[in-house]
């Protein structure tokens, strides 16, 4: 099957009822686990990698690696580049292949982040390629960064910037944070549906790691269309290859391998069933 674009794969997303989640990557054997859930589940499926963890996996290596592992699925696959904060970044996501990239400028002022959004914007349409960018700001790290506050995004402001810019998917804050939460998270569904109901483009919830069930369907129910989830994939990782090595302290480097399959693949398949993702292609 050909890889999609992430427009393609969020306008597929007829209703309210459920939403397509997008898997941080940072390896083949993420790559594969993330694959064998989809084909499993026969969803489409969106495996992302953040540029602020490139340093771990660098994007010339891992890319092709990921754009393979899309093509050679059985369901439909887009393959996105999160966060990205560079232009040469971004440049090397499309030449590589990429049907997705972020732009992340929620750091700029307002008209900066839109002139910025939409030079990535021209930069991606030459590669047929999709956009993301972010308003507002969610709070955490994707990454090595600085850990930053939420900054609820405004309706008007999301209004604007949608329309200005003409991206394909709009990163919303409503009080979610990257990373395991260290207290409760206070959701702003009500600010959610405010946005839902004026701006036109699929939105996009990231810090998906920690929410509940109740919180996943709250907000695809009430607009959301692609939801992020990283740190708990890698978190199921590494504690199924700890285990693997407590259970059996002489297992060796190919045991580890399919540990880090097995571990993504169950964290996967467990959030794309809580999003509805059955039967969806
Ligand atoms: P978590 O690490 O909280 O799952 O966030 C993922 C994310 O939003 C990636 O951009």
């Amino acid at each position: 099957m050909s890889l999609v674009t992430l427009k393609e794969v969020l306008g597929s997303v007829k209703d309210n009822s459920y939403a397509i989640g997008a898997f941080n990557v940072s390896n083949m054997e993420m790559a594969m686990g993330a694959i064998k859930a989809a084909e499993e589940i026969q969803t489409p499926l969106i495996i992302q990698i953040a540029e602020g963890r490139l340093k771990y996996s660098p994007l010339d290596l891992l890319g092709p690696i990921m754009v393979a592992a899309g093509k050679k699925a059985h369901v439909p696959v887009a393959v996105h580049l999160d966060h990205g904060s560079t232009l040469e970044t971004i440049h090397l996501a499309l030449a590589l292949g990429f049907t997705s990239v972020m732009f992340d400028g929620s750091k700029y002022p307002l008209d900066e982040n839109i002139e910025r959004t939409k030079e990535v914007k021209r930069m991606a349409e030459s590669y047929g390629a999709s956009v993301e960018a972010e308003i507002g700001r969610v709070g955490g790290a994707e990454g090595d960064y600085k850990s930053v506050d939420v900054m609820v995004t405004s309706v008007e402001e999301a209004v604007r910037f949608s329309e200005e810019t003409g991206v394909d998917a709009l990163a919303v804050a409503i009080g979610t944070a990257h990373g395991n939460y260290t207290q409760k998270p206070q959701l702003r569904i009500d600010r959610l549906k405010e946005i839902a109901e004026v701006v036109k483009c699929p939105l996009v919830l990231h810090g998906g790691t920690g929410l509940t069930e109740d919180d996943f369907h709250n907000c695809l129910h009430n607009g959301i269309k692609k939801i992020n989830i990283a740190t708990a994939s890698y978190d199921s990782v590494a504690s199924h290859i700890k285990q693997t090595v407590a259970v059996n302290p002489k297992a060796n480097y190919f045991d580890i391998s399919d540990a880090a399959v097995q571990g993504a693949y169950e964290n996967i398949k467990k959030h794309m069933l809580i999003f509805n993702q059955k039967n969806r292609v």
